[in-house]
């Protein structure tokens, strides 16, 4: 998704914006562009199509641009293709007004028509240029670049993150947010704003959230921020308490394999602190007691691998609340007519916490009633601020487009989340909450074992990383963490993969399964194990090749079939998906190395949606 950064500063302000945008390419993009403005060259702007190394070599790392206030922005097609014209910045007629911009203008059209008629001209098909546009028009009004921006922000409708800067202004650079991401950072060489942490982790940690409405006015030395009715504002400073090496490879060939291998560290400090004197202990859940007794029905919503996570609890925590637990994509719920009321618990699941559907389901929940609740990993995040409680998944900076460890911690946290529910509802027994809790302690250390040996799974990828289509089959839990296993494989390698519930192959998809369709047959969940053996039996009877998961308990009975058997330790059957998730992550990742795909940045994905 997009990316913003914005420096004012003492320093030469184009290798700093091209550094921001570098450590924001995770989050996908196709375009990209800086403008800096200096006392001699007045408004200088450089954008092009691809990679961000094309604009790095157009300006020779920035050098050939002088000035110390800047923006930058990586963008992510939504309104008008990929090309030069279209990149940000962009400019207004006159030439002295540039700005960036995330989200969406929803109004742009009608904007644009009447500034047209005014006699404007259009270069690009974007919905931000006509906010560039409709600024200098504004300005030429009122003379003011802040009540310029105030003016322009009361007439367009849509989410919105902008940088903007004037020729007119030497050391100020604007910013305003609606409805997606941008942050404050207080620097010692200057300041900054930008979409994401990442951006300028390396230069400040003391950080501010910007709110909906907000406008922030950038100097060197200062950033006042105003209301939307210009009304100046205290900001609360955060501290971001990791460090720029956790943005960074540290050796590893690739983010995502560099975040498999954290997800024992990364469990263990989202586990750890929750867990006192053999309970689990929520303290920043502000549920009373009394609500959680009357919980009438529980719902699971996100997107993509956190959406993932909830059907894994919706098998799990069923068993374990007798409530029951709906699993709702976002972008389904937010528009069903949902039953929700004041008995209802929403929860949210988001790593990045801006994901767009999940924030407009999150919405109309708490406008039904129902109460809130946040998992999100992203500290300060839209989802985060808005949910009545938050719950952080500390798995730090997650950089690959593929999430591994995000989708771990969740699940890890959801776990206790569990226990701590059914505690409170009396639905679990002391025997098995013990269980529970002990077996969830010890997840980072069989995770371990298992990234011990990620040589097997890279046996198996280099054995069928040539197929065209994989079905990846499973019953329960099983199929539950099929889902996941085969949305890795297809966003990475671009291998067509589908997920489904073993009992369903015979319903339609079996015809499908030939001599060497590949078959990633899922039997951890012991309760089914047998149920699962005989659909292995099914497919290989039609031809299939079968690589096939299990635990230890079960190796000689599936190696008895299946082509390739991967084996992951034993837990706690609800737990089992956290430790069976992870040669499905591996097997993902080689079979995509294999094929020489961009990891880290797959196509046509980005890593925050904040588009509808
Ligand atoms: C897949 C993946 C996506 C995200 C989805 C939701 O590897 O990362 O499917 O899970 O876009 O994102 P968040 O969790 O940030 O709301």
């Amino acid at each position: 998704m997009c990316g913003i950064i914005g420096f004012v500063g003492r320093e030469q302000a184009a290798p700093i914006l091209l550094d921001g945008l570098e450590r924001m390419e995770y989050r996908g993009y196709d375009s990209a562009g800086i403008a800096v403005r200096s006392e001699t060259a007045g408004l200088q702007v450089k954008k092009t199509k691809g990679r961000l190394q094309v604009l790095a070599d157009l300006t020779h790392g920035g050098a050939d641009l002088e000035g110390s206030v800047g923006i930058g922005h990586t963008r992510w097609a939504t309104h008008g293709e990929p090309n030069d014209v279209n990149a940000h910045p962009h400019v207004s007629g006159n030439g002295r007004i540039a700005l960036v911009h995330n989200g969406i203008i929803e109004n742009y059209l009608e904007i644009k028509e009447h500034l047209q008629q005014k006699g404007v001209k259009f270069t690009s098909d974007t919905d931000s240029e006509v906010v560039a546009q409709l600024l200098e028009f504004h300005y030429n009004e009122c003379h003011s670049m802040l009540e310029a921006v105030g003016r322009c922000l009361r007439r367009i409708e849509g989410s919105y993150a902008f940088g903007i800067i004037c020729a007119d202004y030497p050391n100020t650079l604007i910013a305003a947010r609606k409805d997606s991401p941008l942050i404050l950072g207080y620097g010692e060489s200057g300041n900054f704003i930008a979409s994401d942490v990442t951006a300028v982790i390396k230069y400040t940690r003391d950080v501010a959230y910007m709110n909906d409405g907000e406008i922030a006015v950038v100097t060197a030395d200062a950033i006042d921020v105003f209301d939307s009715e210009l009304t100046p504002q205290d900001k609360a400073h955060h501290q971001v308490d990791w460090d720029v090496s956790a943005a960074e490879k540290g050796g590893y060939a690739h983010f995502m394999f560099k975040e498999i291998m954290e997800q024992p560290e990364a469990i263990r400090k989202t586990i750890s602190p929750r867990i006192r004197n053999g309970r689990v202990v929520l303290d920043n859940v502000s549920m009373p007691a009394e609500y959680v007794k009357g919980i009438s029905r529980i719902y699971l919503i996100a997107c993509g691998s956190s959406y993932h996570v909830g059907v894994v609890c919706k098998y799990s925590w069923e068993r374990l609340l007798r409530r029951p637990v709906q699993v709702e994509l976002a972008s389904e719920f937010r528009y069903s007519d949902p039953l929700v009321d004041e008995n209802t618990l929403v929860i949210v699941i988001s790593q990045s916490g801006e994901t767009l559907d999940t924030m407009a389901a999150m919405r109309e929940a708490k406008r039904r009633g129902g109460r809130t609740l946040a998992v999100v990993n992203v500290v300060g995040s839209s989802i985060a601020r808005e949910a009545d409680d938050v719950l952080y998944t500390w798995a730090g900076p997650e950089i690959a487009v593929a999430t591994t460890k995000a989708y771990s911690t969740q699940l890890a946290l959801l776990d206790l989340m569990g226990l701590y529910l059914g505690e409170a509802l009396g639905t679990v027994s002391g025997a098995d909450y013990d269980e529970i809790l002990k077996e969830v302690q010890a997840l980072p250390e069989k995770m371990e074992c298992i990234l011990e040996h990620v040589e097997d799974v890279q046996h198996a990828a280099s054995r069928y990383f040539n197929h065209d289509s994989i079905f990846f089959i499973g019953r329960n839990l099983d199929y539950a963490m099929g889902l996941e296993g085969s949305l890795k494989l297809k966003e990475i390698s671009y291998i067509h993969s589908e997920a489904y519930a073993s009992g369903e192959l015979k319903h339609g998809t079996i015809s499908l399964i030939e001599s060497g369709t590949l078959v990633v047959a899922l039997g951890t969940y012991a309760a089914l194990f047998d149920k699962a053996m005989s659909n292995v039996v099914e497919v290989k009877a039609r031809g299939a090749e079968v690589l096939a998961l299990t635990t230890e308990a079960y190796r000689e009975k599936m190696e008895k079939v299946a082509d390739t058997t991967l084996v992951v330790p034993q837990t706690h059957p609800v737990l089992q998906p956290s430790l069976g998730v992870v040669p499905l992550q591996l097997f993902a990742y080689y079979v995509a190395l294999q094929r020489g795909c961009d990891i880290d940045k797959p196509r046509n994905l980005a890593k925050s949606v904040t588009v509808e």
